[in-house]
């Protein structure tokens, strides 16, 4: 079975990462879908969030990473895939990702969400937070890995600890 887990990743955090790894063990396929919006004021380019994304997926054989633009149902139809990949993090997320998963059942009748129950220890997790404290100069290493870090703190400082 196969599945699109699709999101901004503006960056991917421990919190995403732990979906995926999850989702690579209950599917025969994941593919991580870059949305390349107009409408999220994005820190890192679409390029930029793919290449953090392959860089620290590259372990796993059974997952993609690529970018898509316009709806997700016409990706998801493009790519022959019918099931979406949530996370929900808190109660709070919920009416979003019921309406979004609404919305696309309106548009295409075969494709159905589910939803993955975040690890509570990433439940306050998103990637405004992490941007948030790394422009501040706080402690990001338990949010993103390692490749994140140096890249976040490259756009924030020019690379200086
Ligand atoms: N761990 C940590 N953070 C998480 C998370 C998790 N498991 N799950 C979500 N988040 C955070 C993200 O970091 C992000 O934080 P931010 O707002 O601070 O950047 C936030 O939750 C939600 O982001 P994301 O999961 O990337 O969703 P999104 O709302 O940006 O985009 C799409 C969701 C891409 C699925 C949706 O916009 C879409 O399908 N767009 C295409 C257009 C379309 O088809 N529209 C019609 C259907 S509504």
């Amino acid at each position: 079975m196969k599945v699109i887990y699709p999101g901004s990743f503006d960056p991917v955090t421990y919190g995403h990462l732990d979906i995926i790894d999850r989702c690579s063990k209950s599917f025969d396929k994941v593919i991580v879908a870059v949305l390349n919006n107009n409408y999220k004021k994005n820190m890192f380019s679409v390029e930029e969030r793919l290449n953090l994304l392959r860089e620290t997926l590259k372990e796993y054989d059974n997952v993609e990473v690529d970018a898509f633009s316009g709806l997700l149902v016409d990706y998801a139809n493009k790519r022959n895939c019918s099931t979406i990949i949530r996370g929900l993090r808190a109660i709070s997320d919920l009416e979003y990702e019921m309406q979004m998963s609404l919305v696309n059942k309106k548009l295409e009748e075969d494709l159905e969400t589910l939803f993955m129950v975040s690890r509570g220890k990433y439940s306050y997790l998103s990637s405004s937070i992490v941007k948030e404290v790394a422009m501040f100069g706080g402690k990001i290493s338990c949010f993103v890995p390692k490749v994140v870090e140096r890249a976040l703190k490259e756009k924030m400082n020019g690379g200086q600890d």
